[in-house]
């Protein structure tokens, strides 16, 4: 098997940076296929820590790297990036291929999200503020500006003066201060075209002619599938489809070529932003996940909503995405705990539903049904084989296994790569190859 998809099973932040840097050598090309520089996957390569927004995590390896057509890019952004990876020695130019058809987000773009966001009696979905949402409406639209527009310079200025006019309009007509001096952004982003050009070409051609010379693509998933603006908890979601299928638009690659998907799920839950959060712990269990699991975010700092693993959501999510395999993710932050918690049904109105509902509004209005394990109070972050978890560890791991229906191939007990523990003879095994 060759070409596999690594995504969030939950609402981000799963630990997909750390996997997918884990799983990137034994590929030649990772890919990117939805979302923008609100991802933050962070890989520890020793005690050297990396936030990637935009380019791919293989690039640490040396991989070469590409950003599909289902992105939106700031560029101001992704330049940055590349400097500050090459600064660190990281090697981008080589390596990395833009996608012609991915869209560019503007300056604009940041200032209609956060008057969309502030507006009066709206309640706010918390977004990042990078102009994600706003640029893909602007795809949506059909009035959006692509790379292969960014970089053509001839073309762009009279592209650019469109939309401008657009944003300069509609500003007026809601009586929005617009301080935007467009003149200037003009510049800038002819500059940026020029700086990308190198990089920037037909991403699924080479995918395809990668794809025939027997190269193997891994595929990066960003945000979560909770998150994905058709089967998340809409409107609560990003903009984009952070599930498998976003994989065949987002990259311009066929799904008959896509031979396995990965999901990466914490042991526990976390959501950063608004919207339901049916197994959310508000107590002091929670705050001590949040301290033991740093979880703060990385991309806005803000504090992560916390809760217990949610088996009806991962049961959903395995079934949109088809898990073969769950990566298990921050397994050593229960070290310690008295008992866990794990959410395996919920009742609304006092029945119990097996679905997730899709109007928000009933969502948030469910309640978890909680079974209780016992804790371990070993450490788990010396752990290399499943044999080796405390007994506890191992039952509550074999019970989200027997309640989702899908096996656990890898688990995670630190940031750093070699604190992973692989299941022997697994349906990920023979995806990957021999993992031990
Ligand atoms: P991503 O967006 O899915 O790549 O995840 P983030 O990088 O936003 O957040 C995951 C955080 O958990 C990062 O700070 C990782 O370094 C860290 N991390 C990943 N796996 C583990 C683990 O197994 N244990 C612990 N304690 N931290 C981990
Ligand atoms: P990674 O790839 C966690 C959340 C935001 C907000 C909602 C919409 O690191 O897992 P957006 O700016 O996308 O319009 O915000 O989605 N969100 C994320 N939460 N991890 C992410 O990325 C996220 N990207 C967006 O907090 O609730
Ligand atoms: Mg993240």
């Amino acid at each position: 098997m060759s070409n596999v998809v690594i995504l969030g099973a939950q609402w981000g932040d799963e630990g997909k940076g750390k996997m997918v840097d884990l799983f990137s050598e034994r590929f030649d090309i990772v890919v990117r296929y939805q979302g923008g520089h609100n991802a933050g996957h962070t890989v520890f390569i020793g005690d050297q820590r990396y936030v990637l927004t935009l380019v791919p995590s293989g690039i640490l390896r040396g991989k070469q790297v590409v950003i599909g057509n289902g992105l939106v890019i700031d560029p101001a952004e992704l330049i940055r990036q590349i400097e500050t990876l090459e600064a660190a020695g990281v090697d981008v130019a080589g390596k990395l291929a833009v996608s012609n058809r991915a869209h560019v987000i503007f300056p604009f773009h940041r200032t209609v999200e956060k008057v969309s966001e502030a507006r009066e009696g709206r309640t706010a979905i918390g977004t990042t503020s990078r102009g994600i949402g706003p640029c893909y409406e602007d795809k949506v639209g059909r009035r959006g500006i692509r790379m292969a527009d960014l970089v053509d310079e001839r073309a762009f200025p009279e592209l650019f003066r469109a939309l401008a006019e657009d944003k300069a309009t509609l500003a007026r007509a809601f009586g929005i201060q617009d301080k935007l001096d467009y003149g200037a952004i003009l510049e800038e982003y002819l500059a940026y075209g020029r700086r990308l050009r190198p990089m920037v070409c037909d991403t699924a051609r080479l995918l395809h002619q990668a794809v025939g010379q027997g190269k193997r693509i891994l595929f990066e998933g960003a945000q979560g599938s909770m998150l994905d603006i058709d089967h998340g908890t809409y409107p609560f979601v990003t903009s984009s489809n952070a599930t498998a299928g976003g994989v065949a638009t987002g990259a311009g690659f066929p799904p008959t070529k896509i031979d396995g998907v990965v999901g990466v799920s914490k042991a526990y839950v976390t959501r950063v932003g608004g919207g339901a959060f049916p197994s959310e712990a508000l107590d002091e269990a929670g705050e001590r996940i949040r301290n033991a699991g740093g979880e703060y975010g990385t991309v806005t700092g803000r504090p992560r909503r916390c809760g217990w693993f949610d088996v009806p959501l991962i049961r959903y999510t395995a079934m949109i995405n088809g898990f073969d395999s769950l990566a298990i993710t921050k397994l050593d932050v229960l070290d310690g705990l008295e008992e866990i918690l794990v959410c395996v049904g919920y009742r609304l109105d006092g029945e119990e539903i097996e679905e997730m509902p899709a109007a928000h509004g009933v969502l948030a209005r469910v309640e978890p049904i909680y079974e209780r394990l016992p804790g371990w109070k070993s450490s788990t972050r010396e752990v290399r084989r499943f044999e080796d978890f405390p007994p506890n560890a191992r039952a509550y791991l074999r019970f989200l296994e027997e309640r989702t229906g899908v096996e656990i191939g890898v688990v995670s007990i630190g940031a750093e790569r070699n604190q992973t523990a692989v299941a022997e003879g697994s349906r990920l095994e023979r995806l990957l190859g021999p993992l031990s």
